[in-house]
């Protein structure tokens, strides 16, 4: 099984959480772009969706789903998003695609987020793909100098600027051993827009497609 197919069983192991009538999250990347394929059959039950960014938006739009705004939508029931790294307690690297702060505020207002992954993306601890930091462009310089007393390379996404508009830096070799205190330090840095960790709001279900099958996983207790 090539990566992609992985991708796309996991993808379409999560088109079973779908909940007819609701309005659906939608996240970025090439995993979330199979699943939104996935998606053509079943445009009928899907109202609305809320989307992290503009290139998830253009693809559902093209598919006839109609994308509203979150204030418009309220709280979400499910959130599908992939992700960059995973480990065993579904806490996340995100915003390889640089849409992370779209990317956490849906997670952050859905009841049920499903990450969908290849088994590439499960590691014992997060760090080894570098951690993604959407910066205020006038704090560039001194949030990369905070990140090397944090012990992180800090690398500035060249020809690149978020959704939002701002840099990201994507911050090498750091070892992430305690995510959630190190989500809080980064996020108290003036001038963060958002960390690509997801600590404080894991995913609620993993699903993992693999030559093996497919499996799914909650966090570790
Ligand atoms: C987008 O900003 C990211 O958070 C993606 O969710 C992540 O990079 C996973 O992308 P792939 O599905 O392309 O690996």
């Amino acid at each position: 099984m090539t990566q992609d197919e992985a991708k796309r069983e996991a993808a379409r192991a999560a088109l079973k959480f779908l909940q007819p009538g609701e309005i659906l999250g939608v996240g970025t990347g090439s995993t979330v772009n199979q699943f939104i394929e996935l998606l053509r059959p079943h445009v009928a039950d899907i109202p609305a969706a809320v989307s992290s960014s503009e290139a998830s938006t253009a693809r559902l739009q093209a598919l006839g789903i109609r994308v509203v705004d979150l204030n418009e939508a309220g709280t979400l029931s499910l959130y599908v998003d992939g992700a960059d790294e995973v480990n065993r307690h579904l806490q996340l690297i995100k915003g390889g695609g640089g849409a992370l702060t779209r990317e956490k505020i849906i997670a952050g207002a859905a009841r049920t987020f499903v990450c969908i992954v290849d088994e590439s993306k499960q590691v014992r601890a997060l760090g080894k793909f570098p951690l993604p930091v959407e910066v205020i462009p006038m704090a560039r310089s001194y949030v990369a100098r905070e990140m090397v007393k944090l012990g992180g390379s800090p690398e500035l996404r060249r020809g690149f600027t978020t959704d939002n508009g701002n840099p990201i830096l994507d911050v090498h070799g750091l070892e992430i051993l305690q995510p959630l205190e190190l989500e809080s330090r980064i996020n108290r840095i003036a001038g963060v827009v958002t960390v690509g960790l997801f600590a404080h709001r894991p995913a609620d279900l993993l699903i993992v497609g693999a030559a093996s099958g497919i499996r799914e996983l909650k966090a570790a207790g």
